[in-house]
Protein backbone atom coordinates (compact mmCIF):
# COMPACT_ATOMS: atom_id res chain seq x y z
CA UNK A 1 0.00 0.00 0.00
CA UNK A 2 1.58 3.54 -0.82
CA UNK A 3 2.24 5.74 2.20
CA UNK A 4 -0.80 8.29 1.57
CA UNK A 5 -3.20 5.63 1.10
CA UNK A 6 -2.59 4.25 4.42
CA UNK A 7 -2.86 8.22 5.91
CA UNK A 8 -6.33 7.88 4.23
CA UNK A 9 -6.98 4.87 5.80
CA UNK A 10 -6.32 6.11 9.27
CA UNK A 11 -8.23 9.40 9.03
CA UNK A 12 -10.81 7.29 8.00
CA UNK A 13 -10.84 5.37 10.74
CA UNK A 14 -10.36 8.32 13.22
CA UNK A 15 -13.47 9.42 12.02
CA UNK A 16 -15.19 6.56 12.57
CA UNK A 17 -14.11 5.90 15.80
CA UNK A 18 -15.16 9.42 16.30
CA UNK A 19 -18.49 8.91 15.20
CA UNK A 20 -19.27 5.92 17.66
CA UNK A 21 -18.04 7.92 20.69
CA UNK A 22 -20.25 11.35 20.18
CA UNK A 23 -23.80 9.61 19.47
CA UNK A 24 -22.73 8.32 22.59
CA UNK A 25 -23.87 10.08 26.03
CA UNK A 26 -23.35 8.61 29.41
CA UNK A 27 -25.93 8.77 31.60
CA UNK A 28 -26.91 8.66 34.92
CA UNK A 29 -30.03 7.38 36.59
CA UNK A 30 -30.57 10.77 37.72
CA UNK A 31 -30.27 12.32 34.12
CA UNK A 32 -33.41 10.48 32.76
CA UNK A 33 -36.17 12.66 32.06
CA UNK A 34 -38.52 12.91 35.42
CA UNK A 35 -36.10 11.22 37.52
CA UNK A 36 -34.30 13.71 40.12
CA UNK A 37 -31.64 13.32 42.90
CA UNK A 38 -34.56 11.88 45.19
CA UNK A 39 -36.29 9.29 43.19
CA UNK A 40 -32.87 8.33 41.56
CA UNK A 41 -31.94 7.20 45.10
CA UNK A 42 -34.93 5.13 45.98
CA UNK A 43 -34.64 3.43 42.49
CA UNK A 44 -31.07 2.44 43.47
CA UNK A 45 -32.58 1.70 47.16
CA UNK A 46 -34.57 -0.82 44.83
CA UNK A 47 -32.21 -2.41 43.53
CA UNK A 48 -31.28 -0.92 39.66
CA UNK A 49 -27.74 0.44 40.21
CA UNK A 50 -27.81 1.31 36.49
CA UNK A 51 -30.07 2.48 33.66
CA UNK A 52 -30.05 -0.88 32.17
CA UNK A 53 -30.95 -2.47 35.15
CA UNK A 54 -33.41 0.08 35.13
CA UNK A 55 -34.33 -0.56 31.52
CA UNK A 56 -35.60 -4.27 32.11
CA UNK A 57 -37.58 -3.33 35.07
CA UNK A 58 -41.33 -3.72 35.72
CA UNK A 59 -42.62 -0.39 35.95
CA UNK A 60 -45.44 -2.11 38.28
CA UNK A 61 -42.00 -2.85 40.43
CA UNK A 62 -40.93 1.09 40.60
CA UNK A 63 -44.29 2.35 41.31
CA UNK A 64 -44.28 -0.35 44.92
CA UNK A 65 -40.64 0.36 45.31
CA UNK A 66 -40.46 4.49 44.89
CA UNK A 67 -44.11 5.61 45.82
CA UNK A 68 -44.93 6.89 42.37
CA UNK A 69 -47.31 6.71 39.84
CA UNK A 70 -48.17 4.63 37.47
CA UNK A 71 -47.68 6.53 34.54
CA UNK A 72 -44.56 7.82 35.84
CA UNK A 73 -43.24 4.59 36.57
CA UNK A 74 -43.42 3.87 32.80
CA UNK A 75 -41.79 7.24 31.16
CA UNK A 76 -38.80 6.47 33.39
CA UNK A 77 -38.20 2.61 31.78
CA UNK A 78 -39.43 3.64 28.59
CA UNK A 79 -36.92 6.54 28.97
CA UNK A 80 -34.34 4.27 30.20
CA UNK A 81 -35.03 1.73 27.37
CA UNK A 82 -34.20 4.75 24.62
CA UNK A 83 -30.94 5.87 26.97
CA UNK A 84 -29.69 2.57 26.81
CA UNK A 85 -30.78 1.94 23.38
CA UNK A 86 -32.04 -1.62 23.22
CA UNK A 87 -32.17 -1.55 19.94
CA UNK A 88 -30.92 -4.16 17.80
CA UNK A 89 -28.35 -3.41 14.91
CA UNK A 90 -28.28 -5.29 11.01
CA UNK A 91 -25.02 -7.44 10.26
CA UNK A 92 -24.07 -4.85 8.29
CA UNK A 93 -23.94 -2.31 10.90
CA UNK A 94 -22.33 -4.69 13.65
CA UNK A 95 -19.62 -5.68 10.90
CA UNK A 96 -19.10 -1.98 10.30
CA UNK A 97 -18.60 -1.16 14.11
CA UNK A 98 -16.49 -4.56 13.96
CA UNK A 99 -14.31 -3.13 11.27
CA UNK A 100 -13.26 -0.12 13.70
CA UNK A 101 -11.95 -2.69 16.09
CA UNK A 102 -7.87 -1.81 16.66
CA UNK A 103 -5.24 -3.99 18.48
CA UNK A 104 -2.50 -2.94 21.10
CA UNK A 105 0.59 -4.84 20.95
CA UNK A 106 1.71 -6.77 24.21
CA UNK A 107 5.24 -6.46 23.32
CA UNK A 108 5.86 -10.11 22.14
CA UNK A 109 5.15 -10.98 18.72
CA UNK A 110 4.23 -14.66 19.56
CA UNK A 111 1.92 -13.22 21.76
CA UNK A 112 0.23 -10.90 19.68
CA UNK A 113 -0.15 -13.88 16.84
CA UNK A 114 -2.00 -16.04 19.48
CA UNK A 115 -4.42 -13.06 20.43
CA UNK A 116 -4.97 -12.67 16.70
CA UNK A 117 -2.72 -8.84 16.64
CA UNK A 118 -2.49 -7.93 20.48
CA UNK A 119 -5.41 -7.09 22.44
CA UNK A 120 -8.40 -6.04 21.02
CA UNK A 121 -10.43 -2.41 21.94
CA UNK A 122 -14.25 -3.20 21.96
CA UNK A 123 -13.62 -5.86 24.10
CA UNK A 124 -12.67 -7.00 27.42
CA UNK A 125 -9.73 -9.59 27.99
CA UNK A 126 -8.90 -11.41 30.89
CA UNK A 127 -5.34 -12.55 32.03
CA UNK A 128 -5.37 -14.86 35.00
CA UNK A 129 -2.59 -16.45 36.43
CA UNK A 130 -0.44 -17.38 39.66
CA UNK A 131 1.17 -14.55 41.98
CA UNK A 132 4.36 -13.17 39.11
CA UNK A 133 3.12 -14.82 36.27
CA UNK A 134 3.35 -11.54 34.14
CA UNK A 135 -0.14 -10.63 34.34
CA UNK A 136 1.03 -6.70 35.53
CA UNK A 137 3.67 -7.27 33.54
CA UNK A 138 1.72 -6.93 30.49
CA UNK A 139 -0.36 -4.18 31.62
CA UNK A 140 2.95 -1.96 32.42
CA UNK A 141 3.61 -2.85 29.09
CA UNK A 142 0.40 -2.12 27.58
CA UNK A 143 -0.04 0.87 28.90
CA UNK A 144 3.10 1.98 27.11
CA UNK A 145 2.33 0.26 23.87
CA UNK A 146 -0.91 2.11 23.70
CA UNK A 147 0.59 5.57 23.29
CA UNK A 148 3.10 4.41 20.73
CA UNK A 149 1.95 5.28 16.69
CA UNK A 150 -0.38 3.09 14.96
CA UNK A 151 2.49 1.34 12.98
CA UNK A 152 4.71 0.60 15.66
CA UNK A 153 1.61 -1.41 17.52
CA UNK A 154 -0.05 1.43 19.35
CA UNK A 155 -3.25 3.55 19.09
CA UNK A 156 -1.30 7.16 19.91
CA UNK A 157 -4.09 6.89 22.98
CA UNK A 158 -3.84 7.38 26.66
CA UNK A 159 -4.74 4.87 29.26
CA UNK A 160 -6.41 4.41 32.78
CA UNK A 161 -5.33 2.08 35.28
CA UNK A 162 -6.98 1.12 38.01
CA UNK A 163 -4.71 -0.43 40.93
CA UNK A 164 -6.34 -2.23 43.89
CA UNK A 165 -3.21 -4.11 44.69
CA UNK A 166 -0.90 -0.56 45.21
CA UNK A 167 1.36 -2.68 42.77
CA UNK A 168 1.31 0.24 39.70
CA UNK A 169 5.10 1.06 39.43
CA UNK A 170 5.82 4.68 37.75
CA UNK A 171 9.86 3.43 37.52
CA UNK A 172 8.89 0.41 35.35
CA UNK A 173 6.48 3.23 32.75
CA UNK A 174 9.27 5.04 32.69
CA UNK A 175 11.77 2.65 31.93
CA UNK A 176 9.22 0.91 29.38
CA UNK A 177 8.93 4.32 27.93
CA UNK A 178 12.45 5.26 27.13
CA UNK A 179 12.94 1.55 25.49
CA UNK A 180 10.04 2.55 23.28
CA UNK A 181 11.60 5.96 22.25
CA UNK A 182 9.30 8.11 24.39
CA UNK A 183 9.58 11.08 26.89
CA UNK A 184 9.22 9.04 30.06
CA UNK A 185 7.61 11.50 31.95
CA UNK A 186 5.19 12.47 29.21
CA UNK A 187 4.18 8.32 28.88
CA UNK A 188 3.70 8.57 32.73
CA UNK A 189 1.42 12.62 32.12
CA UNK A 190 -0.87 9.94 29.96
CA UNK A 191 -1.63 7.17 32.13
CA UNK A 192 -4.64 8.49 34.76
CA UNK A 193 -4.51 6.34 37.80
CA UNK A 194 -6.85 5.51 40.23
CA UNK A 195 -6.06 3.50 43.36
CA UNK A 196 -8.90 1.62 44.85
CA UNK A 197 -8.39 0.69 48.73
CA UNK A 198 -11.93 -1.33 48.97
CA UNK A 199 -14.27 -3.04 46.30
CA UNK A 200 -16.61 0.04 46.95
CA UNK A 201 -14.23 2.29 45.92
CA UNK A 202 -13.21 0.20 42.74
CA UNK A 203 -17.31 0.63 41.53
CA UNK A 204 -17.03 4.05 42.47
CA UNK A 205 -13.35 4.64 40.35
CA UNK A 206 -15.08 2.76 37.41
CA UNK A 207 -18.18 4.75 37.71
CA UNK A 208 -16.03 8.03 37.13
CA UNK A 209 -14.25 6.62 34.08
CA UNK A 210 -17.38 7.84 31.70
CA UNK A 211 -16.13 11.40 32.46
CA UNK A 212 -12.80 10.94 32.41
CA UNK A 213 -13.47 9.70 28.72
CA UNK A 214 -15.43 12.43 27.96
CA UNK A 215 -12.57 14.94 29.00
CA UNK A 216 -9.68 12.85 27.44
CA UNK A 217 -10.73 11.47 23.87
CA UNK A 218 -7.82 9.89 23.79
CA UNK A 219 -8.29 7.53 26.24
CA UNK A 220 -8.12 3.97 24.70
CA UNK A 221 -6.87 1.55 27.27
CA UNK A 222 -8.53 0.94 30.45
CA UNK A 223 -6.41 -1.59 32.95
CA UNK A 224 -7.44 -2.78 35.81
CA UNK A 225 -5.11 -4.32 38.26
CA UNK A 226 -6.96 -6.91 39.98
CA UNK A 227 -10.12 -7.05 39.20
CA UNK A 228 -10.73 -9.36 41.93
CA UNK A 229 -8.50 -8.98 44.69
CA UNK A 230 -10.55 -6.81 46.78
CA UNK A 231 -13.90 -8.23 46.38
CA UNK A 232 -12.12 -11.74 47.43
CA UNK A 233 -10.54 -10.19 50.47
CA UNK A 234 -14.09 -8.50 51.39
CA UNK A 235 -16.25 -10.81 50.67
CA UNK A 236 -14.56 -13.91 52.15
CA UNK A 237 -16.62 -16.04 54.34
CA UNK A 238 -19.27 -13.56 54.31
CA UNK A 239 -22.05 -15.97 52.66
CA UNK A 240 -22.95 -12.89 50.05
CA UNK A 241 -21.80 -13.97 46.69
CA UNK A 242 -24.68 -13.37 45.28
CA UNK A 243 -24.20 -9.38 46.24
CA UNK A 244 -20.39 -9.72 45.31
CA UNK A 245 -21.35 -10.77 42.11
CA UNK A 246 -24.01 -8.66 41.42
CA UNK A 247 -21.40 -6.25 41.77
CA UNK A 248 -18.48 -7.91 40.24
CA UNK A 249 -21.19 -7.57 37.15
CA UNK A 250 -22.03 -3.96 37.34
CA UNK A 251 -18.44 -3.01 36.99
CA UNK A 252 -17.66 -5.40 34.04
CA UNK A 253 -20.96 -4.31 32.17
CA UNK A 254 -19.96 -0.56 31.97
CA UNK A 255 -16.58 -1.47 31.59
CA UNK A 256 -17.60 -3.20 28.40
CA UNK A 257 -19.98 -0.38 27.82
CA UNK A 258 -17.20 2.00 27.72
CA UNK A 259 -15.23 -0.51 25.35
CA UNK A 260 -18.05 -0.56 22.69
CA UNK A 261 -18.94 2.83 22.56
CA UNK A 262 -15.63 4.46 22.78
CA UNK A 263 -13.22 1.43 21.22
CA UNK A 264 -11.35 0.94 23.87
CA UNK A 265 -9.69 -1.92 24.75
CA UNK A 266 -9.66 -3.48 28.25
CA UNK A 267 -7.40 -5.78 29.83
CA UNK A 268 -8.29 -6.78 33.41
CA UNK A 269 -5.99 -9.28 35.72
CA UNK A 270 -7.37 -12.27 37.78
CA UNK A 271 -4.77 -13.61 40.73
CA UNK A 272 -5.75 -17.59 40.42
CA UNK A 273 -3.68 -20.08 43.17
CA UNK A 274 -2.40 -22.71 41.77
CA UNK A 275 -4.20 -26.08 43.11
CA UNK A 276 -1.50 -28.88 43.02
CA UNK A 277 -4.55 -31.12 44.40
CA UNK A 278 -6.04 -30.99 41.16
CA UNK A 279 -5.04 -33.58 38.95
CA UNK A 280 -6.84 -33.69 35.98
CA UNK A 281 -8.31 -30.79 34.07
CA UNK A 282 -6.99 -26.94 34.73
CA UNK A 283 -5.63 -27.00 37.81
CA UNK A 284 -5.94 -23.39 38.93
CA UNK A 285 -9.29 -21.89 40.06
CA UNK A 286 -9.95 -18.31 38.65
CA UNK A 287 -11.56 -16.55 41.77
CA UNK A 288 -14.56 -15.06 40.31
CA UNK A 289 -13.65 -17.01 37.38
CA UNK A 290 -16.76 -18.09 35.67
CA UNK A 291 -18.38 -14.68 36.70
CA UNK A 292 -15.82 -13.28 34.42
CA UNK A 293 -15.48 -15.90 32.11
CA UNK A 294 -18.70 -15.07 30.66
CA UNK A 295 -18.29 -11.38 30.56
CA UNK A 296 -14.70 -11.47 28.90
CA UNK A 297 -14.09 -11.75 25.52
CA UNK A 298 -10.54 -13.06 25.40
CA UNK A 299 -8.93 -14.82 28.70
CA UNK A 300 -5.35 -15.66 28.60
CA UNK A 301 -4.03 -17.95 30.94
CA UNK A 302 -0.86 -17.03 32.10
CA UNK A 303 2.03 -20.33 33.74
CA UNK A 304 5.68 -19.74 34.64
CA UNK A 305 7.56 -22.21 31.68
CA UNK A 306 11.12 -23.35 31.21
CA UNK A 307 13.93 -21.23 32.13
CA UNK A 308 12.08 -18.20 33.35
CA UNK A 309 9.82 -18.28 30.35
CA UNK A 310 6.20 -17.82 30.66
CA UNK A 311 3.64 -19.13 28.79
CA UNK A 312 -0.05 -17.59 27.52
CA UNK A 313 -2.72 -20.27 26.79
CA UNK A 314 -6.12 -18.50 24.83
CA UNK A 315 -8.99 -20.39 26.36
CA UNK A 316 -12.63 -20.07 25.03
CA UNK A 317 -11.80 -17.19 22.57
CA UNK A 318 -15.23 -16.54 20.66
CA UNK A 319 -13.25 -16.66 17.09
CA UNK A 320 -9.62 -17.74 17.49
CA UNK A 321 -8.17 -21.32 17.98
CA UNK A 322 -7.22 -22.19 21.08
CA UNK A 323 -2.98 -21.96 21.64
CA UNK A 324 -0.32 -21.60 23.49
CA UNK A 325 2.90 -18.86 23.27
CA UNK A 326 5.99 -18.20 24.77
CA UNK A 327 7.20 -15.33 26.40
CA UNK A 328 9.54 -13.12 28.22
CA UNK A 329 9.84 -10.29 30.95
CA UNK A 330 12.91 -8.64 30.48
CA UNK A 331 14.24 -5.62 32.02
CA UNK A 332 12.83 -3.72 28.37
CA UNK A 333 9.71 -5.23 29.01
CA UNK A 334 7.73 -8.22 27.60
CA UNK A 335 9.44 -10.22 24.27
CA UNK A 336 9.34 -12.68 22.40
CA UNK A 337 11.64 -16.00 23.68
CA UNK A 338 15.41 -15.69 23.44
CA UNK A 339 15.69 -19.02 21.24
CA UNK A 340 19.90 -18.77 21.33
CA UNK A 341 19.43 -18.86 25.20
CA UNK A 342 17.18 -21.69 24.82
CA UNK A 343 19.79 -24.13 23.47
P1 LIG B 1 0.57 -10.96 41.18
O1 LIG B 1 0.22 -9.51 41.02
O2 LIG B 1 1.37 -11.24 42.40
O3 LIG B 1 -0.60 -11.87 41.06
O4 LIG B 1 1.57 -11.35 39.98
P2 LIG B 1 1.62 -10.84 38.47
O5 LIG B 1 1.11 -11.93 37.60
O6 LIG B 1 1.03 -9.50 38.32
O7 LIG B 1 3.19 -10.77 38.25
P3 LIG B 1 4.01 -9.57 37.63
O8 LIG B 1 3.46 -9.16 36.33
O9 LIG B 1 4.23 -8.53 38.65
O10 LIG B 1 5.38 -10.33 37.32
C1 LIG B 1 6.43 -10.31 38.22
C2 LIG B 1 7.60 -11.01 37.56
O11 LIG B 1 8.04 -10.24 36.43
C3 LIG B 1 8.79 -11.07 38.48
O12 LIG B 1 8.76 -12.25 39.21
C4 LIG B 1 9.94 -11.08 37.50
O13 LIG B 1 10.18 -12.40 37.11
C5 LIG B 1 9.42 -10.34 36.30
N1 LIG B 1 9.98 -8.99 36.19
C6 LIG B 1 9.48 -7.85 36.65
N2 LIG B 1 10.28 -6.81 36.38
C7 LIG B 1 11.33 -7.32 35.70
C8 LIG B 1 12.51 -6.75 35.14
O14 LIG B 1 12.76 -5.55 35.20
N3 LIG B 1 13.37 -7.60 34.51
C9 LIG B 1 13.13 -8.94 34.42
N4 LIG B 1 13.98 -9.71 33.79
N5 LIG B 1 12.02 -9.49 34.95
C10 LIG B 1 11.15 -8.70 35.58
MG1 LIG C 1 0.25 -8.11 39.64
Amino acid sequence: MEEDEIEQNETEENEEVEKLSSDFEYKDIKDLPGVGSTIASKIRNAGYQDIIALATANPMALVEACGIGEPTARKIVAEAREASKMNFMSGLEFEDKRRTVQRISTGSETLNILLGGGIETQSITECYGEYGSGKSQIAFQLAVDVQLPLDKGGLEGHAIWIDTEGTFRPARIEQLAAVKGLDPKQALQNIKIGRAYSSDHQVLLVDKIPELVNSDPKIRLIVVDSMMALFRAEYIGRGTLADRQQKVNVVLHTLQRLADRFNIAVYITNQVMSRPDVMFGDPTAAVGGHIIGHVATYRIYLRKGRKGSRVAKLVDSPSLPEGEASFEITSNGIADVDEEKKK
